[in-house]
């Protein structure tokens, strides 16, 4: 069951208000706390938390907190060896006002931009090794699109979380096995409306929509599955949390419906606490909550 992350690190900077500044506006935080963030860190925490085997490609600064964000997936049991430090750029950082159930984020991606084709073709023998591969957009676009191109010819299955959105070629759509939109990513990437886009890619496009469950076409229709109702504190690293999750259970051999059903319980656990990473559950706290 072997997860390879292509994908970003950062270290996440949260301000915690009662409702988000006006523009030009200054306000009193309630909170503030610094913890390890980035999408695909974030994921594959996720992953690893449950018991996943995790490697991660990507890049960090020659930097105090590119050390501390390594250490902490190293942490997780997820093997860092390959992450590349770069001289003269900073690890990324995410500034996030966390406020009114919603969260703002701002990134500067610094090392994340490091990410290259050269960098993935160095490691390539990691990429091979892969189960499933899992990717968001917080690196180049054109690694995303070499490694898609490499793992499809290799028949090695890829998660693509389009996040932060862009539009994206229609082959590279084509040849991902999943694409993990929320509903504001889908209308960005596919410019189509949400049922075009679910009929189009049926157990393809798979729709996070916050409380209001995931969206996916099933090959006969559209079918909702819905969130858990629980109290949310903090919407940071949710949909993260969901695909790692959603590469955990696929690789354990669940139906796509069922790893759905399981990452939404995953997800459901992240926003009831303040920090992405440190939020996400571990297989164990899912399994006593259901005994
Ligand atoms: O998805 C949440 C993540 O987005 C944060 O951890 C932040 O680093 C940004 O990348």
């Amino acid at each position: 069951m072997k997860i390879v992350v292509v994908g970003s690190c950062s270290q996440d900077y949260f301000t915690i208000g009662d409702r988000f500044p006006k523009k030009g506006e200054t306000l009193f935080g309630k909170d503030f706390s610094m913890s390890p963030g980035g999408k695909g860190s974030n994921q594959a925490v996720a992953a690893a938390k449950l018991g996943a085997d995790v490697t991660f490609l990507g890049c960090v600064g020659n930097d105090d907190i590119g050390e501390a964000i390594t250490k902490n997936m190293s942490d997780h049991s997820i093997k860092t060896n390959y992450i590349e430090k770069i001289d003269g750029v900073p690890t990324g950082i995410a500034t996030i006002i966390v406020a009114e159930e919603d969260n703002i984020i701002v990134i500067v991606k610094g090392a994340n931009n490091a990410v290259t084709v050269n960098y993935v073709q160095k490691n390539l023998n990691v990429l091979e090794d892969a189960d499933m591969v899992i990717m968001q957009l917080e690196i180049p676009l054109e690694t995303v699109e070499f490694v898609t191109d490499y793992c499809y010819e290799k028949g090695i299955s890829v998660i693509l979380n389009p996040a932060p959105a862009i539009e994206l070629k229609q082959e590279l759509i084509e040849k991902v096995t999943y694409i993990t939109p929320n509903e504001t990513e889908l209308e960005i990437v596919f410019n189509d409306t949400m049922e075009n886009v679910l009929q189009k890619y049926p157990n393809k496009v798979i729709m996070t929509n916050g409380s209001l469950g995931v969206n996916y076409h099933n090959g006969k229709e559209i079918v909702n599955v819905p969130s858990y109702k629980v109290n949310v504190v903090d919407t940071t690293g949710a949909g993260d949390s969901f695909n790692g999750a959603l590469a955990y259970s696929l690789l354990a051999g669940n139906k796509l419906s069922e790893a759905i059903r399981f990452s939404n319980k995953v997800a459901s656990k992240t926003v009831q606490d303040v920090g992405a990473q440190t939020a996400m559950p571990k297989l164990d706290e899912l399994e006593q909550e259901d005994e």
